[in-house]
Parts: C-alpha cells; sequence; structure tokens
C-alpha cells in the first residue's frame, strides 16, 4: 500500500463532541476500469475530494458507510471491536445498491494501518474511542441513474467521547406516527446513507417538539416498533427483554447482535420479535415497561427514560438507567476496552 507522509501533524488536544474532528491521516482506494485498484491504495494526508459537480453521489446517493471504534487503554494497548463484522455488513450495503464488492480482508488490513498509525489519536478516558468511518460512494462525473463505474472508499478516523451531547443521561424518544424510515425490499436493512437523508425530517421535528430522537414504526401497518435514528431498540418488559426482530427494514447493528449474544450466554430471557407500540404503550401503563434502551456503534448502549406516542408522554421504569442497561453497557465497554475478558472473541488486538 502507499504511503504520503503529512508535511505537518494536527494539535490532538481536540475536543472530543461526535464527529467533529478528523486525525491526521485518511485511507482511499479508487475503483475504475471494472476493478478496485489495490496497487494504487494510499494512506495519505486528511484531505478534501475533489469532485466535478456532476459526480453521482451528489445526485442519486450511491453511497454506503460503516461505524466501528478502537479503544486504548492506559498501557497503550488498542483494541478494534468486531471489524470484520463491519467489513462484511459494508459488502453487502454494497450489493444493495451496486457498489462492485472489494476484498474485504485488504480493507481490513488498511482500517488496522490506519488506526495503528494515528494510536496518538485515541483517547483513554472512559466513555472515549475512536471513531472509525469506513463509507464508499459512486463517483462517474455523468447525470442518468445507473451504477457508477467509479467508486471511492475511504476510510476516516475521529477521536469521541459520547454521541448525545448529555453523555449517558437517559434520552427521550419520539414515536413517528407519519413519516417511515424504511420499508421492506428497500434500503433500511443496509448501512446505506439515504436512509439517514429519510430520516432527517422526522428527527428535526422531533427535537423541535424537544425529544432527543426518532423511534420508528414499520411502514406496512404502522403499528411496530423498528429502530430509532442512530441506534436499534431494545424493551424490557415485566424481565424479558424484547428486541425487534430483523425483518428486512431494521439495520443489523453490530451492537445489537453483541448484545443479544451476550445477554443470552448469561441467561437473560431475550426475544426477537415484532413489537407493537400497543404493547409497550400497555406495559407502561399497567408498570411492567421495566426499560428501553438503544444501542448502536455511536451510542454504544443508550438508557431511554422517555417515549411520546399520539401527545402523550410515557415514562420508562423510574427514569433513569435500568439494571439490564447498565449491565449490557458495563460488559460490553469492558470487553471492548479489554478490561472484560473477550470470552466471545469479538476483539482484535492490534497493539
Ligand atoms: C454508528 O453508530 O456508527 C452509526 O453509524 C450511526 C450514525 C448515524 C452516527
Amino acid at each position: 500500500m502507499k504511503f504520503i507522509k503529512c508535511k505537518e501533524l494536527k494539535d490532538k488536544k481536540t475536543d472530543l463532541a461526535f464527529g467533529k474532528n478528523f486525525t491526521d491521516y485518511m485511507f482511499v482506494l479508487e475503483y475504475h476500469n471494472g476493478a478496485w485498484d489495490y496497487e494504487n491504495a494510499c494512506i495519505k494526508p486528511y484531505e478534501p475530494f475533489s469532485l466535478d459537480p456532476s459526480t453521482s453521489v451528489f445526485h442519486y446517493g450511491q453511497a454506503v458507510f460503516e461505524g466501528l471504534k478502537a479503544y486504548k487503554n492506559d498501557k497503550g494497548e488498542v483494541r478494534i471491536f468486531r471489524p470484520m463484522d463491519n467489513m462484511n455488513r459494508m459488502i453487502d450495503s454494497c450489493e444493495r445498491v451496486c457498489i462492485p464488492p472489494f476484498d474485504t480482508k485488504f480493507v481490513h488490513d488498511a482500517l488496522v494501518e490506519l488506526v495503528k498509525l494515528e494510536k496518538d489519536w485515541i483517547p483513554t478516558a472512559p466513555g472515549t474511542s475512536l471513531y472509525i468511518r469506513p463509507f464508499a460512494m459512486g463517483v462517474d462525473k455523468a447525470l442518468g441513474v445507473h451504477a457508477a463505474k467509479n467508486y471511492i472508499l475511504s476510510i476516516i478516523l475521529s477521536p469521541v467521547g459520547a454521541y448525545y451531547t448529555h453523555g449517558l443521561a437517559p434520552v427521550s424518544l419520539c414515536v413517528e406516527e407519519h413519516y417511515k424510515r424504511a420499508c421492506i425490499g428497500g434500503t433500511g436493512h443496509h448501512k446505506v446513507a439515504g436512509n439517514y437523508a429519510a430520516s432527517i425530517l422526522a428527527a428535526d421535528l422531533a427535537e423541535k417538539k424537544g425529544y432527543d430522537q426518532v423511534l420508528w414504526l414499520d411502514a406496512q401497518e404502522n403499528k411496530y416498533m423498528e429502530e430509532v435514528g442512530s441506534m436499534n431498540i431494545f424493551f424490557v418488559i415485566d424481565g424479558v427483554v424484547i428486541t425487534p426482530m430483523l425483518a428486512g427494514s431494521i439495520l443489523p447493528g453490530i451492537t445489537r447482535r453483541s448484545t443479544i449474544e451476550l445477554l443470552k450466554a448469561r441467561g437473560y430471557k431475550i426475544e426477537e420479535r415484532r413489537v407493537s407500540v400497543a404493547e409497550v404503550v400497555a406495559a407502561a401503563d399497567n408498570g411492567t415497561l421495566n426499560e428501553i434502551f438503544g444501542t448502536g456503534t455511536a451510542a454504544v448502549v443508550s438508557p431511554v427514560g422517555t417515549f411520546g406516542y399520539l401527545g402523550k408522554d410515557y415514562q420508562v421504569g423510574d427514569g433513569g438507567m435500568g439494571k439490564i442497561t447498565k449491565y449490557v453497557y458495563d460488559e460490553l465497554t469492558g470487553i471492548q476496552t479489554g478490561i472484560k475478558p473477550d470470552e466471545f472473541g469479538w476483539v482484535e488486538k492490534v497493539i
């Protein structure tokens, strides 16, 4: 792989607001003449892309992305959480929007090399990490809707703290009654950029009403819980952990899968099934809605304190972080940072 050295390095004392600051280097791999050009793949100084105004991604959004994290402990050891899972999901997303498949091992190894190069950027305080953002997009210089013939796949890195500005404090969710994020047969099951564009208006309206995020309902019946703006969702009703099953319109989150695997292994009752808003409202009304939490790479494990539906607000449990939420948070972050043993083989120690 090619390497172009920075002339000057940035000041690393940046704030850790999510996704606002980026490290010195980036990875770039291009696709042209029918193939990914691995020979000219490059780690180079972080810089803007120079793209023609006609570039296809600007007009038709042929783009996918991923999010994963690297963690550094006080001894300087660096761990990345389930990176091959992200590579495999990215391949699935690419397939859905006709971006040619890439060599996952090559891109994984480039990602590891980039993280190692940028190890001094990884914060070590609890709740902090280096967010890794791989992405790919069609870059043909032409109008006309079809799969592009040229692509850029890139990886950038951003040192981060909590995703929500209020940290681990419980978030409030607004169950969206009108707008839909995804439908079966659409792209909601993949990490496609357009899914997020489709979500922004409802998120904006929810925020104006005082909520942190939108809780999406299914597009067919407008009844079943799907996911939240930036995370998958779990409900604890009468001691049973329930999460919407992956039926074609929900993102198969890697933190979601890790949470299910962890709770199953530790003997919790956990169900992947359809969960209706009526069931959750009834549980809130009869006092059996113990907890709600969201999971995601950026959001980690976030407690939900309240949700609003049809103009009424419902408190979740006692409104604070529930026991199972805290357990999942402590266990997952413990494994990710190397404080707890990695019995599932999820972590790649790269330094
Ligand atoms: C992530 O959790 O990594 C995501 O990609 C969500 C994003 C909307 C911040």
